[in-house]
């Protein structure tokens, strides 16, 4: 690959390369729900771009008025994007879950959101409601044909793929019982053991944590599940996978429940970070037949992984890690938020040592990143490219307006910014049709634009993100910023 240098991309007249009125205003409510052939469009879609994005992300920023605490807290709304000859169709909708219905119904919060949303009334209304509201807005999968919302601390829904209809709470042919949860982060190993598989897990906190990890087949039947307690609370919104193991990172946090139990503060309020402990790099065998290994590295806060692979006796992971714990203080209004009062994250490489039962860390890209996304055959295997997403400036902490190929080979980047007015939420990487190298297919994201209040979607070619849009899909209204999703060949 030819790596070009980063062209200057102009910047505003202020220092920083965008405003936070901007930012703040793609965390507006979406309470529409649309169905429309996408008609705005600058640029061409490829032909042979065949398949449906879907997307998943807080859709209400507010429930009847009252804000929520943190966009994590907002209800789970659906889009979709389906590409076929050229066109593209776009739908979303809410997943109808009972404590989105009961809110609608009662027209104003019923529910404490996890990360410090609360009831109308103060800590006395707030205090010991320890129901959880499955809020369905984290990762949107389609597997064994069911297409799923997925919030880490609950049950799926199912939804209907076409028309977004949500068809109720999915426990996976009974895996996963009332009250119980699955990750939002299942991983798709391509095939490393003939077929591909969907594996997740189900991980209970507590003075241990319980993880319990799940392999299904294409059909959607459980081929493995096993069961491992591990000590002290660990949060665990990701792992890493490679044909042998289900890399977890323990980082090193605690949480103390009682402002939560008073009505205080959301639960994930309640995590403290500690600096002088180290990040536990956890590894269960996934045959589940051998016993899990423990290794320590430096202290570090990790929510996504990037990739994972073994290499002669060493299992390698690429993880994006902050320096502690990136949480909001008490008081503090997510809109009003000081970037440089938040660690960045940066993507890291660990390179582990099983028979030593040592790990080493060395910075890939100390740019500010979130997001990272791969090659979905090269998933657990040796790789060269990361798409991830990217603050325009090199240094510092910032909203995400860029999109990042990091070549692991090279450990050379190409950036394409949409720095000033530009706002990137997660990419993703389709393989095109008969593609001959690993980059050869298309970046798609979805861009929030400070300029027109509304969002595109993008669609970059793989192999030259810096050429910019081969096509800019623009939406006549705007989708709050998401989190995660997914591509289908399928064309619904
Ligand atoms: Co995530």
């Amino acid at each position: 690959m030819t790596t070009t240098p980063v062209p200057p991309v102009p910047m505003p007249s202020a220092q920083i390369p965008y405003s936070l009125a901007d930012w703040c205003s793609g965390y507006r409510s979406q309470p529409e729900e649309f169905s429309y052939a996408i008609t705005d469009i600058e640029g061409t879609i490829p032909a042979d771009l065949r398949g449906t994005v879907f997307r998943n992300g807080p859709g209400l920023l507010e429930v009847y008025g009252q804000p929520v605490k943190h966009p994590f807290d907002g209800d789970g709304m659906i889009s979709s994007i389906s590409f076929n000859q050229g066109q593209a169709y776009f739908r979303n909708r809410y997943v109808r879950t009972a404590a989105y219905l009961a809110e609608q119904q009662a027209q104003k919060p019923l529910y404490r959101g996890v990360f410090g949303s609360q009831k109308p009334g103060g800590p006395l209304a707030n205090a010991f409601d320890l129901r959880l509201k499955n809020i369905a807005n984290t990762h949107v999968i389609y597997w064994a044909d069911k297409l799923l919302a997925l919030w880490e601390a609950a049950q799926p829904h199912r939804l209907h793929p076409a028309t977004l209809e949500t068809l109720g709470l999915d426990d996976l042919n009974g895996l996963i019982p009332p009250g119980g949860s699955f990750t939002a982060h299942p991983k798709v190993d391509p095939g490393h053991h003939g077929q591909p598989r969907l594996v997740g897990f189900s991980a209970k906190p507590g003075l241990s944590t319980k993880i319990t990890l799940y392999e299904f087949d294409t059909a959607g039947s459980l081929i493995t599940q096993h069961s491992h307690s591990i000590p002290g609370f660990a949060f665990l919104h990701d792992f890493a996978l490679t044909p042998n193991y289900a890399i977890f990172f323990q980082n090193p946090v605690s949480f103390g429940p009682l402002p939560f139990l008073l009505g205080l503060k959301g639960a994930a309020e309640c995590i403290d970070f500690n600096p002088h402990q180290p990040t536990r790099i956890i590894l269960i065998p996934r045959q589940g037949n051998a016993p899990l290994q423990t290794i320590e590295t430096n202290p570090c806060f990790v929510f996504h992984h990037g990739n994972a692979f073994e290499e002669a006796g060493r299992v390698v992971v690429d993880s994006v890690c902050y320096k502690e714990f990136p949480r909001l203080e008490g008081g503090t209004d997510y809109t009003a938020v000081d970037f440089d009062q938040l660690p960045d994250g940066q993507l890291w490489r660990f390179q582990i040592d099983l028979a030593a039962g040592t790990a080493q860390s060395e910075s890939l890209v100390s740019r500010c990143v979130e997001f990272p996304v791969l090659h979905p055959d090269r998933l657990g295997q040796s790789y060269r490219y990361l798409f991830i997403g990217a603050a325009h400036a090199p240094l510092g902490n910032a909203p995400l307006q860029a999109l990042l190929k990091f070549d692991t080979h090279s450990r050379q980047s190409q950036l394409w910014s949409a720095a000033p007015r530009g706002f990137v939420g997660e990419p993703l990487f389709i393989p095109r049709p008969q593609a001959q190298t690993e980059d050869d297919g298309w970046v798609i994201a979805m861009v929030y634009s400070g300029e027109r209040r509304c969002s595109d979607v993008v669609i970059l070619d793989g192999r030259e993100i810096t050429a910019g849009p081969l096509a800019r899909l623009k939406l006549p209204h705007h989708i709050p910023y998401g989190l995660h999703g997914s591509f289908v060949p399928q064309v619904f």
